[in-house]
């Protein structure tokens, strides 16, 4: 005999499950019920309370940094940049002549809160007066109306900072086409400031394995370079190379660099050193099949140009020292920037070498043209150093061969002096 309930017990039970259900739920369902009740009571006293008041209501949520801070040098300014594990609100402290400063990462008023990767642009002169800082993060879970639900603050250790201080050398590292191999690039670092540390690090344009396709990798393969190079202890210059063009978090990365221009191309100074960031974009034609319709560099590089071309005759002359940073070492080249020799109007700026990279190869030649001497990185991240020292720019970097793990043992050195 097949078991199971006859047919009038069947009958019954269901009967009272329907009894139940037009009555209100069963007993279980009327237990959650009351207690979901009972949340929504409290949460509904605790926004009304705070509503009536304001305030924040604190979360027992620790937000955890992902990165140490790297500090950008944007032109006018310092982008400190860190990324934490949770979005939040974030500042940096420094304190300067025993006053405390806090500047928080905020538009146009309004402190941020929905972010993992934070940029807090600071004033140059006090940071570098100011010698060490810290960066804080704290979780928002949401904030609305006159109420903040918060978490902890999270506290870095103090950084020490050194800008310029007024040395008679300094030395400017400058890293083209890591291309993602950072530990190379650590382990040149090295080799490079064996005899002493360097002053600034400029990331010369595809830092990046291959492109950027989240902000994760934006973190993983720049942030952390930058973080690791410098120590989070120097000014950091990043110039955008035509990997970082690509990808679907590409569009985003300018909104981190607060640049005077909105863009990735600015003007800068270190001390006596007067610079020109370009932004030399991507190096194929906008039709290029590779870019699936989604390249618009002819306008932007004719946007770029105009820029250039308006810049003051004089922008420069107040500085001892003049040098440009461009990704591409073919700038020079029509065919390579929609139609014009960029060289010609960067260099009636006074400014007689560029630094670059991208061929992942090293040369030094002369543009024709303009006389503007081009000094081309090694690429896949062997680096150069720049020694600015008695009006003279000396740059060497060690040769690298095509393969790289021959790098640093049998290369010789290529320099050169403007
Ligand atoms: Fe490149």
């Amino acid at each position: 005999m097949r078991s199971g309930l006859t047919s009038p017990m069947k009958n019954n039970i269901i009967g009272r499950c329907k009894l139940n259900i037009e009555q209100g739920l069963c007993f279980m369902d009327q237990i959650s019920v009351y207690f979901k009740g009972l949340l929504a009571t409290i949460v509904a006293s605790l926004l009304a309370w705070h509503a009536s008041i304001g305030g924040v209501v604190p979360l027992p949520i620790n937000t955890k940094f992902v990165t140490a801070p790297a500090v950008f040098d944007v032109g006018d300014g310092y982008a400190v940049m860190w990324a934490t594990d949770k979005k939040g609100m974030a500042w940096v402290t420094f304190e300067v002549d025993g006053k405390e400063y806090t500047v928080y990462d905020s538009a146009s008023g309004t402190i941020r809160t929905d972010e993992t990767l934070h940029a807090v642009k600071v004033d140059k002169d006090l940071f570098d007066q100011a010698g060490s800082y810290r960066v804080h993060s704290a979780y928002i879970l949401f904030n609305f109306g006159y109420i903040t639900f918060r978490g902890a603050e999270a506290v870095s250790q103090a950084y020490d900072f050194r800008g310029y201080e007024g040395q008679e050398t300094i030395r400017g590292l400058f890293f083209a086409d890591v291309h993602g191999q950072k530990e190379m690039a650590y382990q040149n670092t090295a080799l490079l400031t064996q005899d002493a540390p360097a002053d600034f690090v400029v990331l010369g344009g595809d830092i990046a394995r291959d492109w950027l396709l989240t902000q994760k990798t934006f973190v993983d393969e720049i942030l952390d370079l930058a973080v690791h190079m410098s120590g989070s202890g120097i000014p950091v210059v990043y110039v955008r190379g035509n990997h970082e063009c690509r990808g679907a978090w590409a569009t985003q990365m300018r909104n981190y660099f607060p640049t005077p221009t909105g863009e990735l191309y600015f003007t800068t100074s270190y001390g006596p050193i007067g610079a020109l960031v370009l932004d030399t974009g991507e190096d194929k034609d906008d039709d290029d099949p590779q870019y699936g319709g989604l390249a618009d560099f002819d306008a932007y590089r004719k946007q770029h140009l105009n820029w250039i071309k308006g810049l003051r005759s004089d922008t420069f002359d107040a500085y001892e020292y003049k040098v440009c940073y461009a990704h591409k070492y073919n700038f020079n080249v029509p065919a390579q920037q929609s139609g014009e020799n960029w060289a010609i109007p960067v260099r009636a700026l006074g400014i007689p070498l560029t630094l670059t990279g991208h061929g992942h190869t090293n040369k030094v030649f002369s543009d024709a043209e303009s006389g503007m001497v081009i000094f081309e990185d090694g690429g896949t991240a062997a680096g150069s150093l720049a020694t600015f020292s008695g009006g003279q720019i000396s740059v060497k970097t060690r040769h690298l061969w095509r393969n790289h793990r021959r790098l640093g043992r049998t290369g010789h050195v290529l320099s050169c002096i403007v």
